[in-house]
């Protein structure tokens, strides 16, 4: 199939030349070689007009960039939750914006056509809009093509100053990992009473120019209620059917993780198991003398 003929993001044609209102997009200005397919904002826009539902995954190495590259994931998340899938950490609130920004420059180097989206961490951005853009301009240097933050109103100052500088931004609300302990804990959010506060942390959000909005477990309802009265596109991650694309930690979603997943993950592979059968496989063969044979050696 002709990608460039392709419009939709439920293939390896995610990845498009339309550039939507603008118009058809031209050859990347001043002699870049940056490829031309990449999967812009306003594509995202352009899919929820259309009511065509999109993925995105985690990624934090060039390896899974590159495989869901091509697999035809529009958009990429170097999400904090490399804090537990990478360096091994209990939560995402001790990672830093230094153990971030190799894995943002790994993503972006291989991602020839997906969105890349870093998140910005716990601690890097709450003090103020200046450490926001401080600390969004690292990322955007490193590669990334737009940043994620998570909280509603009481971070527009800080969205709509990335915005005016030119930073795409996607917004996080429901259960708000960097706040567990505020929130007590793995909680479903936007129930009852609290269907207004998110509705109104959304509406905000997309006032101050965020692009789109995660929504993290949040009841099927309330963010079928946001995803209905949002022109942005929702990415939801255990909230219901009804929002415009769907995010998964791709350890989770792959069963790379073998420990305990939530019951919003759809385990689609088992490469854990894959992984610790081959290297049990190579460990016997080194122990039997089968590997290495002649045709792995040198003359
Ligand atoms: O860090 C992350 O992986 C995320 C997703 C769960 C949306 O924020």
């Amino acid at each position: 199939m002709n990608m460039s003929e392709q419009n939709t993001p439920s293939a390896a044609g995610a990845h498009t030349t339309n550039n939507g209102a603008a118009g058809t997009e031209t050859s990347a200005p001043y002699g870049s070689t940056a490829p031309r397919r990449r999967t812009r904002i306003h594509h995202l826009r352009e899919y929820k007009r259309r009511g065509e539902a999109w993925a995105m995954l985690t990624s934090y190495d060039t390896y899974t960039a590159r495989i869901f590259d091509q697999a035809g994931i529009p958009v990429l998340l170097v999400g904090d939750s490399a804090a537990n899938n990478v360096y091994g950490y209990e939560s995402s609130l001790p990672i830093t914006v230094d153990e971030l920004l190799p894995l943002v420059r790994a993503v972006a180097g291989a991602a020839e056509h997906s969105l890349v989206v870093a998140d910005l961490p716990f601690g890097s951005y709450q003090a103020s809009p200046e450490q926001a853009l401080h600390t969004a301009v690292r990322f955007m240097k490193a590669g990334a093509h737009a940043v994620k933050l998570e909280g509603g109103r009481r971070y527009a100052d800080h969205v709509e100053a990335l915005v005016a500088a030119g930073i795409p931004v996607m917004g996080h609300l429901g259960f708000t990992p960097q706040s567990e302990h505020g929130l007590g804990g793995y909680r479903v959010q936007g129930r009852g009473d609290q269907a207004e506060n998110l509705l109104a942390d959304a509406r905000t959000l997309q006032e101050v120019g965020a692009f789109a909005v995660v929504l993290e477990m949040v009841s099927s309802d309330a963010a079928k209620r946001v995803t209905g009265e949002l022109e942005i596109p929702t990415v939801g991650i255990g909230a219901g059917p009804e929002c415009d694309a769907q995010v998964l930690v791709w350890t989770d979603m792959a069963g790379l993780n073998t420990g305990q997943t939530p019951r919003f993950v759809k385990r689609y592979a088992e490469v854990g198991n894959e992984l610790a059968r081959a290297a049990s496989e190579f460990a016997s063969e080194v122990r039997d003398g089968q590997f290495p044979t002649s045709e792995h050696g040198f003359d």
